[in-house]
Parts: structure tokens; sequence; C-alpha cells
């Protein structure tokens, strides 16, 4: 199932773990249903396997929702075994967000920005999405599969055409050859830096570098922070807050307009000014 391009990233990749395995299918339902069944079987669960997909007809977006995924796009999940704390796990979703963003950025010359958790978005638009499973079991983690979806060359009215409405209304859709017309997105090369990039980070975390520089980093890039923004989510009900800081599990610190102050780990958010405008 290994074609010959992605082979030769295989083989280019300078990574010590991610990528040393890498299954690349046509078309298959989800990078991150089959990623999570490889992780749970012991057939193909070493750390840093790879899947990709040049398109899925059963992509997972978070909160359950649909990840619409045609040709033309950047479709994979990765299976991590992580060497660090339980509590440290919201931090991998940050690394991930964090190294999405820098290379679409230092390869299309972009300026997309984090919409906390972890969606990448240029101008209020959404053009990458990143999506966390994981399994624990005794206070460990035994995996986590990172699930990447960037819209590359789709046409977004396309996307937009399975989308409820209300998705629609609350996320604006681009893919990245619509912002940036001048370079072709070679998704081989976003394809490699990812991989490598996000192996850079999984080695500061395991290394217990100090992850205040991590945070540091995320919350540079991030579009949320100082925002007035609306939490929302299955099991929730929705309310106002403004989005204060970053702490250092990763959480993201709100204060209510009760003036209390939580702290959130999951969910989704829009933000208010940006509804605004609408
Ligand atoms: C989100 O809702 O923003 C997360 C989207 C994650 C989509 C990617 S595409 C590759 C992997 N396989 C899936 O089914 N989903 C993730």
């Amino acid at each position: 199932m290994m074609d010959k391009d992605y082979k030769n990233v295989k083989l280019q990749l300078e990574t010590h773990f991610i990528g040393k395995r890498i299954y690349h299918y046509k078309r298959i339902p989800s990078t991150q249903q089959l990623a999570i069944s490889f992780a749970e079987t012991n057939i193909s669960n070493e750390n840093g396997t790879v899947i990709l997909a040049d398109e899925q007809y059963d992509g997972k977006g978070r909160g359950n929702k649909k990840w619409i995924s045609p040709k033309g796009g950047l479709w994979m999940s990765i299976i991590i075994k992580p060497k660090i704390e339980l509590n440290k796990i919201n931090i991998l979703s940050l690394i991930a967000a964090i190294s999405v963003c820098e290379i679409i950025n230092e390869i299309s010359n972009l300026e997309t920005r984090i919409k906390w958790p972890n969606d990448i978005v240029i101008d209020n638009k959404k053009i990458a999405g990143i999506l966390i499973d994981s399994s624990i079991s005794n206070n460990n983690i035994d995996y986590i599969v990172i699930g990447i979806g960037i819209n590359i060359v789709v046409d977004t009215l396309k996307i937009n055409l399975f989308l409820s409405s209300s998705d629609r209304l609350s996320q604006k859709v681009t893919s990245l050859q619509n912002e940036v017309k001048e370079i072709c997105i070679d998704r081989y090369i976003l394809l490699k830096q990812i991989l490598e990039r996000i192996e850079y980070y999984v080695f500061l975390v395991q290394n217990r570098t100090d992850y205040t520089k991590i945070i540091k980093l995320y919350k540079k890039l991030c579009n949320t922070l100082g925002k007035s923004i609306y939490v929302h989510g299955k099991d929730i009900k929705e309310f106002c807050a403004i989005a204060k800081d970053i702490d250092l599990d990763g959480g993201l610190v709100l204060k209510r307009e009760n003036e209390i102050i939580e702290k959130i780990y999951c969910g989704e958010i829009s933000i208010r000014e940006i509804e605004k405008e609408k």
C-alpha cells in the first residue's frame, strides 16, 4: 500500500522514530480509526507509525463531527507512545498545533494562527484541524493518535455542501492553495516537515524541557487569548467568557461573566468579536 512518493519522503525523513513505518492508502474511511485499530492490535503499533490517505470517506473531526476529506488534502494520523506523565498529555495537543502552524507558515509565508485548542486558521477561516485520541491505563499513556487534516487544494464549496448550516456559520473554511496563489504547495514537503517538527517537540517534552518555552510558543501563535468567547460542547451548557491564558498544563484559563476563573481542557469555542463581524 505504500506508494513511491511517500516512500521517498520516508527515506529522506530526518527523524528517529516518526515515519519509520508509513502506510499510505488511496481511499479509506479514516486514518484515525485505522491508526487506533493498529495501536490496539499489536500488529503495526510501533511508536511513530504514520497512516496516510489520499481520500477519506468517513473522516472524523473533533466533537464527533465529520471531517470532509476529498482528494487534495493531507490526511494523516500518527501513533505516538510518549514517555511522559499523564498530567502532561494536553501538551501533546499543543505541540501538534504548534508544529502544523509553524510549518504551514514557513512553507507558504502565510501567517496562520492557532484557534484554541488546535484549529489552524487564517483570517479566521479554518485551514487545518487536529484530532487527538488517547488510550490510558493505570495512570499511564499507552498511546496517543495525532490526526491531522490540512486542506491543501480542496474545493471548499464542496466541503461546505457537506457541513451542517450551524457548522458552516460557526467556522468558515479555506484551503491552503486558495490563500497562496504564487507558490505551489508540495504536500510531500509539508508532510516531511510536519513529521520532523512533531518529533522535535515530542523529544523536547520527553526531555522535560521547561514547558514554559512550549507554552510561550503556543501563546505567540494563538489567536484566542484576550478575546471574548463562547464555550460550547456536547455536554456543556454554552457560556461566555474571556480567554485569559494558557496554563502550564495546557488548559485554557477563562474568566466567566461572574468573574469566576476556570480552566478547560477540551470543548469548542467561538470567538465573539468575529461572530459580530458576520
Ligand atoms: C477537527 O475537527 O478540527 C479535527 C479534524 C481532524 C481531521 C484528521 S484528517 C486525518 C485524521 N483522520 C480522521 O478521520 N480525522 C483526522
